[in-house]
Formats: C-alpha cells, structure tokens, sequence
C-alpha cells in the first residue's frame, strides 16, 4: 500500500508525512517511486509486453524532473517533450535522445535546431509551416529526422473545456480538409530531409470514455488508407496521445487495458484488412502516470470561521503550488496528516496565503478538526501541480521530495528568496 496509517498519522510509501514535513518544511511535493512503478507496470502489462511494435512516451509536461526523467529512461519509456526546456531536462538527465518525441502547436526555430541537433527519435509536426522550418534546418545541418503529423481529430471530449483539444475549432494539429491534410502529407513524404512515419493525435485530458480515442482513430484510420490509395505510401505509426483519466475525489478510474484493448483490436483488424503490416502504435499519457502518486504537504495557518456561512482554514501554499482548483475549478480531496485517528466531521474550506479570492484548493471538504500546526496533506497533486507552479505574489516554488520503502530524498531544491530575485536588476534609462 502506497498510503497508510500509523497511530494518528498518513505514511506514504514508507515515509511518516510528519516526519517528512519536518525534515524538508512545508510546503512540500512528496512523489512515491512506488507508485509511479506501479504505473509503469500496469501500462508495459497491457500495451508494450502484450503487443509487438509498441511505445509508451510519458508526456514530461505532468512532471517533469532530472529523476523522473530516470526514472522513465530505466523502465524503457519514451519521453514527450513540448518545450525546449523539457527537451533540456530530458538531456541532462541522460535520457536517450532517439527515445525522446516533441509536440507543441508553435516549436520555436531555436527549440527545432535543439532538438536536430541532438537527434531526437520524433518530431510531432503541427503544419506546414512547422515542416517547412524542419527542412530549413536539417538541409543547413545535414540531418534528417523523423516525423509524424499532429491531425484535428474533430472529436469533442467530455472534459474541461480548456483540456479538450481534439475538436474541429482548435489550435493544435492540422485540420481534416482535403485541401490541407493531403498537400501537407505529400509535402512530408516527398522531402528528402524528414522520414515521414505517421500520423498523432490527442484527443483531450482526464477522459473515462475510451470512445473519444475510437471515433479519433476512425478517422486517422481513413486518411492511412487515404495515404495509400493517393500516394502509394505505407504509414508506419500512429501515436494515439494520452489522456487517460485519474481519481482526484470519487470518478472511477479505468485500467489502461480499457483504453488500448480496443484501440489495439481496431488498428489490426483494419490493417488486417487492407494486407497491410500494422504500423507502430504509441501512447503518450502523462496524468495517469503521476497523479495519484504524488501529494503535497502543507502547514495550517490561520483558521476564520464566518459564522453561520463557512469556515477557512488558510495553509502556507494555494495557488502558486496547485493552480488546477482556480484554472480549471479542479477538486481534490485532502486530510489532516497527523490526526487520521480523529473522525473527519469538520466542513472547511481550504484555502492559500495568496491575495486572491479564488485561491481555494478545497471548498467545503470534510477534515478532522485543523489546528494552527497541523500538516494538511492534498492528495493527487502529481500531475500538473510542480509543473504549473508559479512565483505569483512572490511566493517561492515548494520542493519536491521522492519517498521510496520508507526512504526519502529531495530531487528538486526549494526555491529561496535569493533564487526568485537572482535574475534581477535595475537600470536607470
Ligand atoms: N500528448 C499531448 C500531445 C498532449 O497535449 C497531452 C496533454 C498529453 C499527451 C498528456 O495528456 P494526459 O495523459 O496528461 O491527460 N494542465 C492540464 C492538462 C493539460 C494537458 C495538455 N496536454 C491539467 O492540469 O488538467
């Protein structure tokens, strides 16, 4: 078990939340290495180890870290990288670079000259545009690399508006048109700088339903056949994206098998079909791969109840470290860590120190009675909690520590005060 109680207080993966509160202050971003194991086991159980010719690239965007990037690169994930800064972290960290894919729906020329020159194993193309820079570049470096096409599935997922991004009105991928799509795929297959593989998409976030995948890979199963009647070409990948959904408060969480089972029997029945060998299928999650296995750690504050309307109970982060309640009016459940004992009876709110009216990571939750002291743990903040942060009202980036079988470790420094001013200066013009 990743989560446990002793006495009156929450372990996570070995590790007394208390202690760990102590040790490296609050707040903080606890990681189980377990946990993401776990993850890692359940994905190579379903997809990789079952099915031949078949990749998982963790998408870094839900966290990315020097020891995540480990972490990946010794269970033999890919990586999917969106920024030059990502791409960065992966090298350092001596990630592979032909394992590393990169997506992003406008890659500056300098990331693109980065990820050429280093060799990565995929750039994921959002349009012509994109290819065109491509070629600039690998005929002034004489290099060639290999790519897919970002397309617009058209596929309006039941998500958050801001994370749905398969649908027709988006701005990632190239759209569907006749007009557009196939010059765009000449273009690829006819240039002597790209080995074109294949098509992507991504359909949206935090799905449960695998049938936005499905009606997706309908319709890049069409344009494949599509490639070949005009082209004569053979497709040799298809990238499916990520997107599988995860437990913050009560949803219920589908194993990766409902999702790649059957996406894995359409593609082959579908090449089966045609008598043509089954392209490279790959999947991209990020969320599912971190979420449950991260939490943070706060320290309680100050506590204001409102009599007759609600009860605050303010704690030493919010919205700078968590910005999902406040983007996306995310929900996460939360406890007081050192009173799992006590009946959790009391209704708070829980809110940060930011000056911000809608800084609040947990309205109306139910916590054993908080007091001033006490370490509040949010649980789920793996993904896109680190990644997101922000230095808004000057409040320093939390630390995030890796738990493992009881043991600790700091794989990202706290921000000081010194760190946020160091880029500073002032010149009188
Ligand atoms: N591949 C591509 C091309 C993506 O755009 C994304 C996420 C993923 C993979 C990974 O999706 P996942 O498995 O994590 O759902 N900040 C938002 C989530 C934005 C996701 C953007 N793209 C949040 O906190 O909910």
């Amino acid at each position: 078990m990743i989560t446990e109680i002793k006495g009156n207080v929450m372990y996570f993966d070995g590790c007394s939340t208390v202690e760990l509160a102590e040790k490296y202050g609050t707040p903080l971003y606890v990681y189980s290495e377990n946990a993401i194991l776990k993850e890692c086991n359940e994905i190579k159980e379903c997809f990789p180890d079952k099915y031949e010719n078949t990749r998982v690239a963790y998408a870094t965007k839900a966290f990315c870290s020097i020891a995540m990037c480990k972490i990946m690169e010794r269970e033999g994930f890919c990586m999917d990288v969106v920024s030059g800064g990502e791409l960065f972290t992966a090298i350092k960290a001596g990630f592979p670079a032909e394992r590393i894919e990169f997506n992003g729906n406008n890659k500056l020329r300098e990331e693109l000259e980065l990820a050429i020159e280093y060799g990565i194993g995929r750039i994921i193309i959002d349009g012509l545009q994109e290819l065109h820079m491509i070629e600039e570049i690998c005929k002034q470096k004489n290099k060639k690399i290999n790519v897919l096409y970002r397309i617009t599935p058209g596929v309006d997922s039941h998500t958050h508006n801001y994370i749905t991004t398969g649908k027709k009105d988006s701005k990632f991928g190239i759209p569907l048109d006749a007009d557009v799509i196939y010059p765009a795929v000449e273009a690829a297959i006819n240039s002597p700088f790209v080995n074109f593989k294949g098509i992507h998409f991504h359909v949206g976030s935090q799905l449960f339903d695998n049938c936005s995948h499905l009606l997706a890979l309908e319709t890049t199963l069409q344009l494949v056949k599509k490639t070949k009647e005009k082209f004569d070409y053979d497709i040799t990948e298809l990238n499916i994206g990520g997107g599988f959904g995860v437990t913050y408060t009560d949803e219920q969480r589908k194993p990766y098998e409902y999702f790649v089972k059957p996406v894995m029997e359409k593609i082959t029945e579908f090449f089966n079909q045609l008598g043509m060998e089954r392209p490279a299928v790959v999947i991209e999650p990020g969320r599912s791969m971190v979420a449950e296995a991260g939490i943070t750690l706060y320290k309680v504050g100050s506590i204001k109840e409102i009599k007759g309307i609600r009860k605050y109970v303010s704690i030493d982060g919010g919205m700078t470290d968590n910005i999902r309640p406040a983007l996306y009016q995310a929900e996460y459940k939360g406890v007081i860590a050192n009173k799992m004992d006590m009946p959790a009876d009391d209704v708070v709110t829980v809110c940060g120190k930011c000056c911000e009216t809608g800084d609040v990571l947990i309205k109306d939750g139910k916590f054993a009675r908080a007091e001033q002291g006490d370490i509040l743990a949010v649980l789920t903040t793996g993904a896109y909690g680190y990644s997101m942060a922000s230095n808004y009202n000057k409040n320093p980036i939390p630390g995030v520590v890796l738990v493992k079988d009881g043991k600790s470790a700091e794989i990202i420094k706290k921000q000081s005060y010194e760190d946020m001013i160091e880029r500073e200066c002032y010149v009188e013009l």
